[in-house]
């Protein structure tokens, strides 16, 4: 028998090819994100795509785009399921080597200290994994490790076959140098230190299997990020400002400091714009609005979102309680987890990018 004796699975696919990613603007088809498109005997028909990550912010999008394109065939149902594969695809980087098993280092980082990073880090950590990727999250302020706090942890990780074991916590695996040395012990990095320290946090931690490897920056642009771009192919990093018309500053130093650092950047996140009263619920904006989107579009970075100055937040940092876990269903996890599938959106564009990018230098001959 014929696997199509009506010939509707061959019309599925031609349709499906008109059907593109929305964010990559290429046909699911060609993208080779269709995994499975069969019908049986009663004219159902039941699909598998596959995206580029789980947190895909487009999902609802792309299940409509199908339906419609479906719709007129003679089909008795649609059943359309959706599967993951966040591995990136790229050309080998003859001087960087890649973290065994770690699909994507995401690098978090800003211009200037104390604008949210770690809590932007370690919220977006989490969101990532409740929408189904497999997180871990690095603390490289060697100098301020403020995540085991962040996130509760005192438990000290252990060594098991010349790796350290990764601590795994609200669903993410975390690993930071606050773990390894006592609070009032102070450490004095020298240069070469500081690169065998990050070399060693990204390569003798038994990460395993991570779509995501988020790594929560030290302030400012320093030995850190430049130690961070010579080991491992960086997917990119995303800058958090604030809201003040000073920031715009900061943001150009840290976009500059990753160009040079051919890190590309992958979206803007802005902390603390509007305070919501605990109180009323009412949205006040203290400091302008506005001018980090603006400057994000001047730029060509994509603008990630925003998260309001909120007491909760804080709270929840302050307590080891992180926010996107204790009102996982509250309305700023909410806005934590549309920054995150954004995130994860931009991530599939650059690896797509940088796929295609090593494509052209292998098609086209000299
Ligand atoms: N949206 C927010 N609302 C209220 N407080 C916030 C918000 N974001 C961050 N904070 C608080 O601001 C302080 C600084 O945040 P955080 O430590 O995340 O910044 P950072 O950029 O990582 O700082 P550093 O440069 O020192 O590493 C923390 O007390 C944190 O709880
Ligand atoms: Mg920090």
């Amino acid at each position: 028998m014929s696997p199509d004796p009506s010939g509707l699975r061959a019309q599925i696919l031609e349709r499906l090819a008109t059907v593109n990613d929305p964010e990559i603007h290429r046909s699911l088809v060609e993208l080779g994100m269709v995994k499975r498109a069969e019908v049986n005997d009663a004219r159902e028909a039941s699909i598998e795509i596959q995206l580029t990550t789980p947190a895909c912010p487009l999902k609802g999008k792309i299940r409509e785009d199908i339906e419609a394109a479906l719709a007129d065939l003679d089909l008795a149902a649609v059943e359309i399921e959706f599967s993951a594969d966040v591995t990136r695809r790229r050309a080998p980087d003859a001087d960087r080597q890649e973290i065994p098993g770690v699909r994507n280092v995401l690098a978090v980082g800003a211009g200037k200290g104390g604008v949210g990073k770690s809590t932007i880090a370690c919220n977006l950590a989490i969101a990532l994994a409740q929408e189904g990727a497999r997180v871990g999250l690095l603390d490289t302020d060697i100098y301020g490790p403020n995540l085991p706090l962040m996130l509760g942890i005192t438990e000290r990780p252990i060594v098991r076959d010349e790796k350290i074991i990764p601590i795994e916590a609200h669903g993410i695996r975390m690993m930071s140098i606050g773990l390894l040395i006592s609070e009032e012990e102070p450490v004095i990095w020298r240069g070469p230190m500081l690169h065998t320290a990050v070399r060693q946090f990204l390569f003798d931690v038994a990460w395993g299997e991570l779509d995501y490897l988020v790594v929560d920056m030290p302030p400012g642009t320093g030995d850190v990020s430049l130690s961070m771009s010579q080991t491992v192919p960086v997917t990119g990093a995303v800058v958090v400002c604030t809201p003040s018309a000073v920031a715009v500053q900061d943001v150009r130093k840290a976009v500059r400091m990753f160009a040079q650092l051919q890190i590309p950047v992958l979206g803007l996140v802005e902390n603390m714009r509007g305070f919501v009263c605990p109180h009323c619920g009412e949205a006040t904006d203290i400091f302008s609005s506005g001018e980090a989107e603006a400057m994000a579009r001047q730029m060509h970075i994509p603008y990630l979102g925003h998260v309001p100055l909120s007491p909760e937040v804080r709270a929840a940092g302050d307590t080891g309680r992180p926010l996107q876990v204790v009102a996982k269903d509250g309305p700023i996890a909410s806005i934590f987890s549309g920054i995150a599938r954004n995130l994860a959106g931009q991530v599939a564009v650059a690896n797509f990018q940088s796929h295609r990018d090593s494509l052209v230098q292998i098609d086209v001959p000299e």
